[in-house]
């Protein structure tokens, strides 16, 4: 068993960006620069854009986050984000999600102008990524991907089984590796929760790529030896093993799977700085198309 290092990878990743960033900024540019917008007291989301703004400063760009109570008007946010797509000093910008109740999710994304859009949401990146066009991928699909590359793992000809078929993780994540480009080429099943012998399924897997939400999901008994295992869940659950009463646990049974798998995440540590780094990546490069 090999673990796929998240944090290891993505500390190179971070090293080039600064190394980009200081060259610029030494030829007088200004730093990139990132705004997240959160709304309401999602205690994730707080910990999310928190980790988003360090890994900001860690790099060298600049970022900002802008807060609305849990009662905001869904008219607020949008006029906020027709003012940060008029705003050539900001690259990029996420709305953290998920929203209060009273706003629409899909009205506040369509509004995202796609050119800022590095979290990729909008339907225009969608529709690129899918046409296989330049766009924004949204983060956690393309550090899923960038992750292999970058461990010299490639999916072509393999069977990858994608649990999971949400917008931002497994729908996405299932384009790219069956993409006809050098990191895709994969033959890619995607279940869901109305999959029947999902068992039978994801023992065909040769990367199986988990995006449930579901702690522990996966046990030995549904993965071949020799697979490489993706985790993408990440649940806080009560323990009475750590100092903080709370541990943080995958959709993979990583203790009993890991032995049998030849590559494997660990959470924390694999996908999570993953997704982070992408982020970044996706904000430069709106940042180069920005100040051309
Ligand atoms: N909520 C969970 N993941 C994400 C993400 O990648 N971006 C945003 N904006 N919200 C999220």
């Amino acid at each position: 068993m090999n673990l796929l290092d998240g944090k290891a990878t993505s500390a190179k990743i971070k090293q080039e960006i600064t190394e980009k960033v200081n060259e610029y900024v030494n030829k007088g540019f200004r730093p990139p620069h990132l705004v997240a917008i959160i709304a309401g007291n999602d205690g994730a989301s707080e910990t999310y854009v928190g980790h988003k703004e360090k890994a900001c400063a860690q790099v060298g760009f600049t970022s900002e986050v802008i807060r609305y109570p849990e009662n905001v008007e869904e008219n607020t946010i949008l006029k906020k984000i027709v003012e940060l797509n008029n705003d050539k000093e900001i690259d990029g910008f996420i709305v953290q999600l998920p929203l209060p109740k009273q706003v629409n999710e899909q009205k506040i994304i369509e509004t995202i102008a796609p050119e800022k859009d590095v979290d990729g949401f909008h339907p225009v990146n969608l529709g690129k990524m899918m046409a296989g066009l330049p766009s924004f991928v949204s983060a956690t699909p393309k550090g899923i991907v960038e992750l292999l590359r970058h461990n010299n793992l490639s999916v072509s000809g393999k069977h990858c089984v994608v649990i999971g078929r949400s917008n931002i993780v497994g729908r996405p994540v299932s384009v790219l590796l069956s993409q006809n480009n050098e990191y895709g080429n994969a033959t890619v099943t995607l279940c869901h929760s109305r999959t029947k012998n999902l068992k039978d399924i994801t023992k065909q897997a040769d990367v199986l790529v988990v995006s449930m939400g579901k702690p522990n999901f996966v046990t030995a008994d549904m993965v071949k030896n020799g697979a490489i295992v993706v985790d993408v869940g990440i649940t806080r659950i009560k323990s009475d093993k750590t100092k903080s009463g709370f541990k943080l646990v995958g959709d993979v049974d990583f203790e009993n799977v890991a032995p049998k798998s030849s590559y494997i995440t660990p959470v924390p540590g694999g996908v999570g700085p993953m997704t982070i780094v992408s982020l970044l990546l996706n904000t430069w490069q709106a940042y180069l198309s920005n100040i051309k």
